[in-house]
């Protein structure tokens, strides 16, 4: 999507070979606008799959999986991030363990808000070592819901993410794939 990938080449910022900066547009702040267009993109990408739902994880993943929800017009369900596993009657959990933030954390979904046989579209904003998206696609089979497909918004593909879930069998689509990256330098694929 070259729109996005001007936007990264404009406002991200590569800190070092590993970490791309979006405070600007995605992470801190939101360019709505942009977001829109994201929305759109994944919109047109997965027109064929037959999504019934989007799902996402909170924070950064709400604005770009919302602006596709609206362009679907469909359902969109937030994963939540706790600390801890919390002893509830009927909330599903995973542990996920971030290798960014160097801690693991647990994603919890409340099941009521997916139904089993949905075909779930899920949406983030980064892709690096897939272990979200991962621990997300568990609980959503937990559910009973498939994972139609997964969209990213940026993912860096020197990173194991991209691999894990296709090795896993599912549909990746990425608008900005990040191939290298060095102090003030970023390629896409
Ligand atoms: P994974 O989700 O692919 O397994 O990767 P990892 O555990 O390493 O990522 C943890 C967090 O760091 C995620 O967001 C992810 O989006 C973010 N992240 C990973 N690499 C980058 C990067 O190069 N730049 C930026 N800006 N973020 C990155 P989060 O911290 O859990 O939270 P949130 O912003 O969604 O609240």
């Amino acid at each position: 999507m070259e729109l996005l990938k001007q936007k990264i080449l404009d406002c991200g910022r590569a800190l070092d070979e590993h970490v791309l900066l979006v405070d600007s547009f995605l992470n801190n702040q939101v360019d709505v606008k942009l977001m829109q267009e994201v929305g759109r993109e994944f919109a047109r990408r997965f027109a064929d799959a037959g999504i019934t739902r989007i799902v996402t994880i909170e924070s950064s993943g709400i604005a770009p999986a919302a602006m596709a929800a609206l362009e679907m017009d469909l359902p969109l369900v937030i994963l939540k991030k706790s600390k801890s596993s919390i002893l509830k009657d009927g909330i599903l959990q995973t542990e996920v363990f971030s290798f960014t933030k160097n801690a693991p954390y647990m994603l919890t979904l409340k099941p009521q808000f997916v139904n089993p046989g949905d075909k779930v579209l899920l949406i983030d904003d980064f892709l690096a070592n897939g272990e979200a998206a991962l621990g997300a696609s568990s609980l959503l089979e937990r559910a009973g819901a498939q994972v139609a497909g997964i969209g990213i918004v940026i993912a860096k593909t020197f990173q194991p993410g991209l691999k894990k879930l296709q090795e896993a069998g599912y549909r990746v689509e990425i608008l900005a794939p990040v191939k290298r990256m060095a102090e003030n330098l970023i390629e896409f694929e």
